[in-house]
């Protein structure tokens, strides 16, 4: 990696505790440009701790955060270490969207202004201008006729392509998904993998936390497996999937199969 291209995520040695249950105990991630990574692994390893500490939206105590190569400046140390520098965590994370498994849409405001919304109040964008894209972005997830309706009109898999649509407008430089497909019946789910098997293939930096494997076997470039706070095995989907290592993987992708 030069640094003239340096990844949109890095993380280094990161712990974050919640009061004194220890939650992240010393990860390393990196997500470059262009890449997808997938984190699995069970239930309260860590995952969506992690992807909350990449966006900031959750402090963390040690370890370094670096954005395109820019690390976050922090004040105070241990529970009482936070970004010194409010301006940068907001420019950072308006430039790393992140999907939810529950859709997060308003209720009260049409699916194009969902997807207007953000981009218009938070990044004072021209309106015209962010409606000519939001009808673009709803078009290419198969969307565009939806416009008009409040997300409750919409199905599982429709809303959660409307919260992709969202994400994408606010033109971010990574996106963060957190078990987007989770909350979906199966042939729901397979609308949304389909939308982020094409966002993959455009070359879009994602961090993708997911307990679907054929997803992550699909769209990854690199998967890492996290157990207790700690990153367990790692490396490309076919490895991963096809040779795992260690007796934990292997557990853990055996009890996902079906008897
Ligand atoms: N706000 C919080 N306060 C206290 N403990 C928390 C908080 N959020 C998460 N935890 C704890 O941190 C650990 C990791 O949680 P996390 O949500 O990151 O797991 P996960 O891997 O995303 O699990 P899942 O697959 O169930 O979503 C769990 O033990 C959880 O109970
Ligand atoms: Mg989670």
């Amino acid at each position: 990696m030069t640094e003239t291209n340096p990844p949109v995520i890095e993380i280094r040695d990161l712990h974050k505790s919640y009061g004194s249950l220890e939650v992240l105990k010393g990860v390393d991630m990196v997500a470059p440009r262009g890449h997808v990574v997938s984190l699995i692994g069970s239930s309260g390893s860590g995952k969506s701790t992690l992807l909350r500490c990449a966006n900031l939206l959750e402090d963390s105590q040690q370890g370094e955060i670096l954005f395109e190569g820019e690390p976050i400046a922090w004040r105070g140390t241990g529970l009482g270490r936070h970004p010194a520098n409010r301006t940068q965590v907001t420019r950072i994370r308006t430039n790393l969207s992140m999907v939810f498994q529950q859709f997060n849409l308003w209720g009260h405001m049409t699916i194009l202004q969902n997807v207007m919304e953000a981009p218009v109040t938070v990044l004072k964008r021209d309106a015209a201008e962010v409606e000519e894209k939001a009808r673009g972005y709803l078009d290419k997830v198969g969307i565009g006729d939806k416009c008009d309706a409040y997300p409750a009109m919409l199905s599982g898999g429709q809303q959660q392509r409307a919260a992709i649509a969202r994400a994408l407008c606010m033109e971010p430089r990574a996106l963060l998904f957190d078990e987007p497909t989770s909350a979906l019946d199966p042939e729901l789910e397979q609308e949304v993998v389909r939308v982020i098997k094409a966002l993959a293939e455009e070359g879009r930096t994602m961090l993708i936390v997911t307990h679907d494997m054929r997803m992550a076997a699909d769209v990854s470039d690199h998967v890492v497996f996290l157990h207790q706070g700690r990153i367990e095995e790692e490396g490309p989907p076919e490895t991963l999937f096809g040779a795992p290592k260690t007796e934990r993987l292997q557990g853990f992708l055996n009890a996902g199969k079906p008897q």
